[in-house]
């Protein structure tokens, strides 16, 4: 339970709906009770009545004794009508006040969430899985959400209820009264191991969907290995036995589910007799009125609903602290990457690492060591090495992705902690290395890190040119608007990567970071962006990462990683001079571009 308490600042947010809804159950409970009572005393007026009628008949006066009577029924009938009317606009706003309550704090909470995944660290994303993440923000939030609704909406009118009809009851008839209510707790009980029962078995039922829905997924992307494979009829199989499974476990809710409306009417059953047999005695003996029994049997049928509740609130709470838990666990992690100032300031470009060693927090890998290097305003650096030297990890520590395990990153002279992280990230242009485009145009793609949004902004087509992707966005049938990702057309990796390029330079950033960015690309296409971009580099700190001699040989300075640490520096003659590893690398492409022109 005390997972929920996060959830009490919500309510203090929202106190007006929770209180006004309280203030509307007991409203509307009132105007509940007040028919009953109607009804009991039209009973008993009709009782008296007709036992003096053979009075008024011997008299002659049986017609005007009649229209008297009829006139009076209608008139209790009335005001039944007319209270339930009511106790139902009572009703409405009992809802209007605590369920919209309960969707504004579920939107709230949704939005808290997402808004803490985002400050999240990396090594968070590569804790958990996508799934359980999503699962966390709809699933858990919505079960929340059942507890801020319905289950404090009835347990308030539970409350209210049994204090009113309890107390009329009993001034009524305490005997009766105590046989009544007799059945209910055990109804109660029932009803929460039904509930459970549904709640667990349900449980199942969205795994084994979730299940069947990551197969089916998996078949559409892997169509093609399946199909080049000939894996269809196995495929249909393992199908079919997924099926199988969940319509198993659809059975299994379907039995349980098939028990809860009957157990509650055979109780309400139990009860309704009980009321009738015990006050018809009572009545006997003259202690309660026939009127009595009738109010007595409303009044069993008002409480049964809510005591029932009683077991489906409890599993409801129980469900929604689990869930609450769920969420809580990441709510109170730590964000390792704090946004030390949010004072405006101004990047000059300047990058220098001292002494940096970085090992990756989840998997314990030394990515860099010790490893120091400068950069200066509007120069450019180039970082070659073979796969997995480190030099992608370079570029997340620049972008303040990870923070160093020892040794300092600097910007401008400052030590990248101490800097404001958001005027900073938006004087980046960054490339990643695996390029990632939105479900959404190319337009929007390129203009993603900028205000930019009109079609065809020259801004985005400029951007489109100098990644030298514009003429192959012009052949697309929609232009600049063409959809890409999911739903949209399939662009090849070079493309992608120009895109991405695209995206970077669109917003004419301070620094620009290209993390192999060039590597789908061929030789040919790579020189002209490098061309184009060197105009745009002009002023601005540029890091080239690459594992390709011809990407990085005019940048003012090279680094050479091996095993995260920096074996060799220089410029592209001096290196080549050197006779050491660049120079074996750039013989050996230059024989690969030799053999492949032949
Ligand atoms: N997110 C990560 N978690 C754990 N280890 C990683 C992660 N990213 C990279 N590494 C490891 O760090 C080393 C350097 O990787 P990386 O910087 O990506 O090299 P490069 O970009 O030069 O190919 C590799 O051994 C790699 O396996
Ligand atoms: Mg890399």
């Amino acid at each position: 339970m005390k997972e929920l308490a996060h959830i009490n600042k919500y309510f203090k947010r929202y106190k007006w709906h929770l209180l006004g809804g309280t203030l509307f159950v007991v409203i509307s409970n009132l105007f509940a009770i007040f028919p009953a009572q109607v009804i009991r005393y039209a009973i008993d007026f009709v009782q008296d009545t007709i036992a003096v009628y053979p009075a008024f008949d011997a008299e002659g006066l049986s017609e005007g004794y009649i229209s008297i009577l009829t006139r009076a029924v209608f008139l209790f009938a009335g005001l039944v009508i007319g209270l339930s009317i009511v106790k139902g606009f009572f009703l409405y706003l009992m809802r209007q006040t605590i369920i919209v309550m309960s969707r504004l704090i579920e939107y709230d909470l949704k939005n808290e969430v997402f808004d803490k995944y985002q400050r999240l660290h990396m090594a968070f994303y590569k804790r958990n899985n996508t799934g359980d993440l999503m699962n966390r923000i709809s699933e858990d939030v919505s079960r929340v959400r059942m507890y801020i609704g319905p289950a404090i909406m009835y347990t308030i009118n539970l409350i209210v209820l049994f204090v009113m009809v309890i107390f009329t009851m009993v001034s009524v008839n305490p005997t009766l009264t105590l046989y009544v209510l007799t059945p209910l707790p055990i109804l109660s009980v029932l009803i929460y191991w039904v509930s459970r029962e549904i709640n667990q078995r349900s449980e199942v039922v969205q795994e084994k969907l979730s299940d069947l829905s990551s197969f089916v997924q998996e078949a559409f992307s892997g169509i093609r290995v399946i199909k080049a494979y000939n894996r269809l009829g196995e495929r249909e199989h393992e199908f079919t036995e997924q099926c199988n499974t969940y319509k198993e476990s659809n059975l299994d809710l379907v039995r349980i589910n098939a028990l809860f409306l009957p157990a509650m009417i055979l109780l309400i059953g139990v009860s309704t007799i009980l009321t009738i047999y015990i006050g018809g005695k009572l009545t006997l003996e003259g202690k309660i009125s026939a009127g009595n029994i009738a109010e007595f049997v409303i009044y069993v049928n008002m409480l049964t609903w809510p005591v029932a509740s009683v077991g489906w609130v409890t599993s409801l709470v129980q469900r929604a602290a689990a869930s609450q838990k769920r969420i809580n666990e990441f709510l109170t992690a730590e964000e390792d990457i704090i946004n030390p100032s949010s004072a405006p300031g101004h990047i000059k470009g300047k990058i220098a690492f001292k002494d940096v060693t970085f090992d990756y927090p989840d998997s314990g890998v030394r990515a860099l060591n010790r490893v120091s290097f400068e950069v200066q305003p509007g120069e450019s650096l180039a970082i070659i090495g073979h796969t997995g030297s480190g030099k992608s990890t370079i570029a997340n520590l620049i972008c303040r992705l990870y923070d160093t395990s020892s040794g300092t990153v600097f910007i401008d002279d400052e030590d990248i902690k101490s800097i404001n992280l958001d005027t900073f990230r938006s004087s980046i242009g960054y490339v990643p290395q695996e390029v990632f485009l939105f479900s959404d145009s190319i337009n929007n793609n390129i203009a993603f890190s900028t205000s930019i949004s009109n079609d065809d902004s020259n801004a985005v087509v400029k951007a489109a040119e100098d990644a030298q992707v514009k003429h192959n966005i012009e052949d697309f049938p929609k232009g600049f608007n063409t959809r890409v990702g999911e739903r949209g057309i399939t662009l090849s990796g070079g493309q992608k990567q120009r895109i991405s390029i695209a995206r970077a330079i669109i917003k004419e950033p301070k620094v620009l970071i290209f993390d192999d960015c060039l590597s789908a690309v061929d030789t040919e296409t790579e020189e002209h962006i490098l061309r184009n971009l060197k105009d745009l580099m002009d002023g601005k700190t540029t890091v080239i990462i690459s594992h390709r001699v011809s990407s990085v040989k005019h940048c003012d300075k090279i680094i050479v990683l091996e095993d995260g640490q920096i074996i060799e520096e220089g410029k592209h003659q001096e290196l080549l001079e050197k006779q050491g590893v660049y120079f074996d690398i750039h013989e050996q492409q230059q024989l690969e571009t030799m053999q492949s022109e032949d």
